[in-house]
């Protein structure tokens, strides 16, 4: 079955059907799929409540296209290769077979616990193979999973759990990264005294690290296996009923549920994964991504299983015990598919050049990015030194509510430009907005991104509030999806993504609302008022900067500063830690009250050459001052 796009000329073809018939073009790719009932109608739709269906009236179980479809021909193949966090220790392989019945045995202790068809189950775990069995298993009983990254804390994970009022919680007892041994069930403890939702908790047992098992609430994975069978009937789901959500963070108030559904996400994660990276049947792909995120769901989970492949999952990190771990992964497995974030590369590529030669890179044939804008200078360094200087990269531009990749070079077929996503994938209608909301015609332009047709794998709505998804991606621009993002498109037509024009800040590839951590900081006693901006960061891409006004009894700064921080973790988690906090007097209002953050933007930038006109604003005095106290 080869039932990919084979050349540019292919491509270009393909991309005409895709606009000209749409609703023919997804169908033919839909076709591939086992459905317990075909659909109705492939696609209704309007951008204006809104309202998208995809393959409406279909019905399917998207594990049964993941594991059972694959059980004839490739029953023995690995579906999943575990790497662990210690470099010395075997990775795990799990074939086909066994996953089937991995899966199944623990959607069968979740039906056994009382879980039902739309029940949600919040996973939180570390990258173990259980957190993919967790996922998939939710999926096989139609229970919606929404996994939260561990690197958030308890208040974090409770405000997720009470959006979505999940009933159930898995976990593990503790997690390693790197050198460390972490807490996981105890943060989940932490969590749940603020959540009355939750009836039951799984544990499974991982790193033996002690942990309170509360009585009735609390049991173990390993006791509940001993009763459940290896046979589970998968629940018949409607395309449209909801598959997962996962929280994402937007310029205001609390992170959202993005909401994605069964069918229309199935056939898009399978169509880009195999297109995008060109994937051939017998290749070894990888994603470093955490499950935790969009990208380890669409492309370590669904979009490599739904096409068959060996995807490897790791559990450690680049740099321990050497920041050669992620070269050693592609000679030890053989990777060819290799796919991670330019925050990696450009930690990695400030080492020693000895820790990629002395390893054997040959098997790769398809290098991947995604998560942000990737520099010249780290595409170079990706393109030479892991690339061969020979290789394809497949720059791919997407987001948590798009479900998979939207524009993005295929493998070897389509021209390349360092720093450029290139061109749109079949099926997707990107266009450039001006201010007023027209769409930009001409090439060699710069405009904000939005789509102007529905694709299979867009978000359908915000969990619990309709009106939210409209408010955020369907009002600014009408009749459009708005991406958030500012984009130029080169006189080829190639697109490049610049990065967010909202206040949402890109962090190592994870996205933050400066008002979500202005409101963790403002919960210090001392905090009268916060503001955070990004700021360009040599490996993070953006690094978060807050200044801060503190109250007139404000203790000694070194002490608020850290307890700023720890207010941070607090709330969001360690991957929100502000990386510079400046205590001021007072922040540059305009004369209406309103921060000027534009100005606060340049001087963490450290550009206070050109700050414009500020004679205007309500306290001129104050920008100098932010200046000379500048971290
Ligand atoms: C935002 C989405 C998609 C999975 C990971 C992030 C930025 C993502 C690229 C890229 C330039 C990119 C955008 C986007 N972004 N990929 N290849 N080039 N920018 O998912 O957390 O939903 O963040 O990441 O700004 O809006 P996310």
């Amino acid at each position: 079955m080869t039932n990919r796009i084979q050349s540019f000329e292919e491509y270009q073809k393909e991309y005409e059907k895709s606009i000209n018939e749409p609703e023919a073009f997804w169908a033919s790719k839909a076709k591939q799929f086992t459905w317990r009932k075909e659909w109705d109608k492939v696609l209704e739709w309007n951008f204006d409540e809104p309202k998208v269906e995809w393959f409406k009236g279909g019905k399917l179980n998207i594990t049964e296209n993941c594991l059972d479809r694959h059980l004839a021909e490739r029953g023995d193949k690995p579906a999943i290769i575990w790497e662990p966090n210690d470099a010395e220790a075997d990775a795990r392989t799990y074939s086909y077979k066994e996953l089937h019945s991995e899966v199944c045995t623990m959607a069968n202790v979740l039906r056994n616990q009382g879980v039902k068809k739309g029940d949600r189950v919040c996973i939180y775990m570390p990258m173990i193979p259980e957190l993919a069995f967790a996922v998939l298993a939710c999926a096989r009983i139609g229970a919606i999973h929404s996994v939260v990254f561990g690197g958030f804390s308890a208040n974090a994970i409770a405000d997720r759990i009470n959006d979505a009022a999940c009933s159930f919680v898995i976990t593990s007892d503790g997690m390693y990264r790197g050198d460390k041994h972490l807490a996981v069930k105890e943060t989940v403890d932490e969590a749940l005294k603020k959540c009355n939702t939750v009836d039951k908790v799984l544990v499974v047992k991982y790193t033996d690290r002690k942990v309170d098992m509360v009585a009735a609430r609390d049991f173990w994975y390993h006791d509940a296996v001993a009763s459940a069978s290896q046979d589970c009937q998968p629940e018949v789901m409607d395309a449209e009923d909801i598959l997962f959500i996962l929280y994402t963070s937007g310029s205001t108030g609390k992170p959202k549920g993005v909401v994605h559904t069964t069918g229309g996400y199935m056939v898009y994660s399978e169509y880009t994964f195999r297109n995008v990276f060109q994937y051939e049947e017998e290749d070894i792909y990888w994603c470093t991504a955490d499950i935790g995120w969009i990208t380890g769901h669409s492309y370590i989970i669904y979009g490599p299983l739904l096409a068959g492949a060996t995807t490897i999952m790791f559990e450690g990190v680049p740099t321990w015990p050497d920041p050669g771990r992620f070269w050693q992964i592609v000679e030890r497995h053989k990777v060819n598919i290799f796919y991670t974030a330019p925050t990696a590369i450009r930690a990695l590529m400030t080492r020693k050049l000895d820790f990629v030669t002395k390893h054997d890179l040959s098997s790769l044939k398809v290098l991947g990015s995604v998560g942000e804008p990737i520099n010249e200078e780290a595409w170079n360094w990706y393109r030479n030194n892991i690339g061969k200087n020979e290789l394809p990269i497949v720059d791919t531009w997407w987001q948590t509510e798009t479900g998979g990749i939207m524009i993005s070079p295929l493998a070897n077929h389509s021209p390349m430009k360092p720093g450029f996503a290139t061109y749109p994938l079949p099926g997707v209608q990107p266009v450039l907005l001006d201010g007023d909301g027209n769409e930009i015609e001409e090439n060699g332009v710069e405009g904000y991104l939005a789509v102007k047709f529905p694709w299979p794998g867009m978000l359908r709505t915000t969990y619990g509030d309709h009106e939210r998804c409209r408010r955020t991606y369907f009002e600014t621009y009408k009749g459009y999806y708005f991406t958030g993002d500012g984009a130029r498109r080169d006189p080829q037509g190639l697109y490049r993504v610049i990065g967010r024009v909202d206040d949402v800040i890109n962090v190592s590839g994870h996205r933050f609302g400066t008002a979500e951590i202005e409101n963790a900081i403002d919960e210090h006693p001392h905090v009268v008022e916060a503001a955070v901006v990004g700021f360009p960061h040599d490996i993070k891409g953006q690094g978060i900067y807050a200044y801060v006004i503190c109250s007139e009894d404000c203790m000694d700064e070194a002490q608020l500063i850290k307890e700023i921080d720890q207010e941070v973790v607090k709330h969001i988690g360690k991957v929100a830690r502000p990386d510079k906090i400046q205590i001021v007097d007072d922040l540059p209002k305009t004369r209406s009250g309103k921060i000027m953050r534009r100005i606060l933007r340049k001087v963490a930038e450290g550009d206070t050459s050109n700050l414009g006109d500020i004679t205007t604003l309500l306290n001129p005095e104050a920008v100098q001052e932010i200046i000379d106290g500048r971290k």
